[in-house]
């Protein structure tokens, strides 16, 4: 089966063609196309929707005609439509949506409307040679959410826990915002922190755990505002910008790790999943793998390619490949933007 994603949730305008072995359930995806807007943000310390908007819809049409040509599928042989239909940006969302009808009503194809929290999750399931087992528990950690999600088998999703604040991405790109370091900030604030590290100093920094001893929910800005007070303190934080690098991250990703162990043992989990922009941090990664092989040594942890991590369309072809094979189909006419969880 082939199925076209299109993905315009924020500021990455993205088409893909995956195709799917519905036997085996192996997926390959044949183009993954992406239009990113940072360099356009950059300047503006963060995404501005307005300007998000104007720029999906100059590079929607090209982003997909170049998504089916450089896959060398002709559009008569695309099997279904899946697109991101919310959480997001409105105004970005609505730029693929309408594309998306549009391509569905002109070629009379399935159209299904995809979650993107649940595109997220799919992102483990892309190309992975792992066996996936149920019930399995996903860390999904993004600029927009935070959760972590107890899956009993495909397309059933259920929140366990999830920030009461700010999501894990939203806390690097703030702090490096206070840091002055640019957007966003996943990447330059785990640069510095990895240049700290290896420079062998002793971290003089100590930031809180917020809600650490308090459940599955998380919250980040209780450690945004504690590193906002420290740097206002310190007259010299200019030259200990990669010490709080450091000192920040290693708190966001501890606490992230152990709700991560504490919810698969509290579902008696068979398999672990990471995904979400911030899973492409190098730190997160490694950090979790050693917890996992430590705490739950049978228990497999599925970390996404690093092409899957941030915004892409081949996760929402996925996911709406499994949505479509359950059954889920959206007219053309009904398709609406859904800010909540579920397909
Ligand atoms: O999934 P994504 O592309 O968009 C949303 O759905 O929000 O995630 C973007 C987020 C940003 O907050 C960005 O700072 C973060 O992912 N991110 C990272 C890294 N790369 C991207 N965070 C930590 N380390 C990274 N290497
Ligand atoms: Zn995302």
């Amino acid at each position: 089966m082939l199925i076209l994603g299109i993905e315009s949730s924020c500021d990455e305008t993205a088409a893909s063609v995956v195709e799917i072995n519905e036997k085996t359930g192996k997926s390959k995806t044949l183009s993954n196309i992406i239009s990113s807007q940072i360099a356009i943000h950059q300047k503006y310390g963060g995404v501005i929707p307005e300007v998000a908007a104007r720029e999906h819809v100059f590079n929607v049409l090209p982003v997909v005609h170049e998504a089916l040509s450089s896959a060398g599928i002709n559009y008569k042989k695309i099997n279904a439509i899946a697109v991101t239909k919310g959480p997001g940006l409105v105004t970005s969302l609505i730029t693929g949506m309408e594309t998306a009808r549009t391509l569905a009503y002109v070629w009379d194809k399935p159209l299904i409307g995809v979650n993107h929290i649940a595109g997220h999750i799919y992102s483990d399931f892309l190309e992975t040679d792992q066996k996936i087992v149920f019930p399995l528990i996903v860390l999904t950690v993004s600029g927009g959410h935070t959760n972590l999600v107890l899956m009993k088998s495909h397309n059933h999703f259920k929140i366990i826990g999830e920030t009461r604040d700010d999501a894990a991405g939203e806390a690097y790109d703030k702090g490096a915002k206070m840091l002055d370091l640019g957007y966003p900030g996943g990447p330059i604030v785990s640069k510095y922190a990895k240049e700290f590290a290896e420079s062998g100093q002793k971290n003089n920094i100590t930031l809180p755990r917020p809600m650490i001893g308090n459940g599955l929910d998380f919250s980040f800005s209780g450690l945004k505002t504690a590193l906002l007070y420290q740097i206002q303190k310190d007259k010299d934080w200019k030259n200990r910008v990669a010490e709080y690098c450091f000192a920040y991250q290693e708190a966001i990703i501890d606490i992230l790790s152990r709700k991560a162990i504490i919810a698969a043992k509290k579902y008696q989990a068979k398999t672990i999943m990471l995904s979400g922009g911030v899973s492409a941090n190098a730190e997160l990664r490694t950090y979790l793998a050693k917890k996992v092989s430590k705490e739950l040594p049978n228990t497999p942890l599925i970390i996404p390619k690093l092409s899957y991590t941030t915004d892409n369309a081949a996760m929402i072809a996925l996911a709406g490949y499994y949505a479509f094979r359950d059954g889920a189909k959206t007219s053309w006419q009904k398709l609406k933007v859904n800010v909540n969880f579920g397909l």
